[in-house]
């Protein structure tokens, strides 16, 4: 692959988007490669995923804008259609994804951090939704899920006032759009550290807990819990959940989680 690096560190993959020239913006084929590394995740043996961009200037500055300045609608509907594609991959990945971002997260960077379980940011991110000025709407997801993360109100704020409406990391975390925010040399030791603590836990339960939170959202609250009946059944039996148990009342230590 040319702009996805994958590393695995112990049960944590880390995918870097690698661009760093053009500030990792995104173009037709890094989308293809993420969809390669995510191919390329050993879901036996990986149980949390981070996602960050290479250097410490950006994250993602966006969709490649050179690569869309010549489409014609039915191409533009194509590649919001292939982002979409690709970042609901991300959001739909059966282990958490774990966004660390540092510096630009704007247009499709930020939707790419919003398809994340979790995001995580450097004290220098800025985050944006600001293609009005381009002349166009986002397009990889940013005008369903900022909506949904930090409410209509702030996210027509965001997008209808392009580049102004760009904000700092400690806002970002005001208004629910990051869960934290750390020193920009501390920010990947800390989604490892993170995603490490969420790899010792059972793998089932943490795969199960995400399915359940996502299609719930999707649904009424009572076919909600329906699903959650679902994936709270589906954990019985195994053997991480009688270990986990058995540890508790024995009161001694889960020795390990074995994923089975
Ligand atoms: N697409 C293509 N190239 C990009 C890019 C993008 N989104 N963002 C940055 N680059 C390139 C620049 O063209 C430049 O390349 P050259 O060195 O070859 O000229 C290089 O990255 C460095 O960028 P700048 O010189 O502009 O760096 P800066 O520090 O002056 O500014 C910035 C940084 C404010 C992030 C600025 O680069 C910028 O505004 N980028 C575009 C941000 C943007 O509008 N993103 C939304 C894109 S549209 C989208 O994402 C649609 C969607 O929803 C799917």
């Amino acid at each position: 692959m040319d702009y996805i690096l994958y590393e695995v560190k112990g049960a944590v993959g880390i995918i870097t988007i690698n661009r760093e020239k053009a500030l990792n913006a995104l173009n037709t084929s890094i989308l293809s490669e993420l969809d390669e590394a995510l191919d390329a995740v050993d879901l036996a043996e990986i149980r949390c995923l981070i996602l960050t961009g290479a250097g410490e200037k950006s994250f993602v500055a966006g969709a490649d804008i050179s690569e869309m300045s010549t489409l014609t609608k039915a191409e533009g509907e194509a590649f919001g259609r292939r982002g979409n594609e690709v970042f609901r991959r991300i959001e739909t990945f059966p282990i958490p994804v774990i966004a660390a971002v540092g510096g630009f997260a704007l247009g499709g960077g930020c939707e790419i951090a919003m398809s994340c379980d979790i995001r995580l940011c450097s004290e220098t991110a800025i985050f944006g939704q600001p293609e009005v000025e381009l002349g166009i709407t986002p397009g990889f997801g940013g005008t369903q899920r900022l909506a949904r993360l930090v409410g209509a109100g702030m996210a027509k704020q965001m997008i209808f006032t392009g580049r102004n409406g760009n904000i700092k990391a400690d806002e970002a975390y005001r208004i629910g759009l990051v869960n934290a925010v750390y020193p920009a040399g501390e920010l990947m030791e800390a989604a490892e550290k993170m995603a490490n603590v969420i790899a010792k836990n059972a793998p089932i339960a943490v795969r199960n807990a995400k399915k359940a939170i996502n299609d719930g959202l999707d649904v009424d609250v009572a076919t909600g819990l329906v699903v959650e009946e679902k994936m709270f059944g589906d954990c019985f039996e195994t053997y991480d959940q009688t270990e986990g148990m058995n540890a508790f009342l024995e009161k001694r230590k889960v020795e390990a989680f074995l994923n089975r």
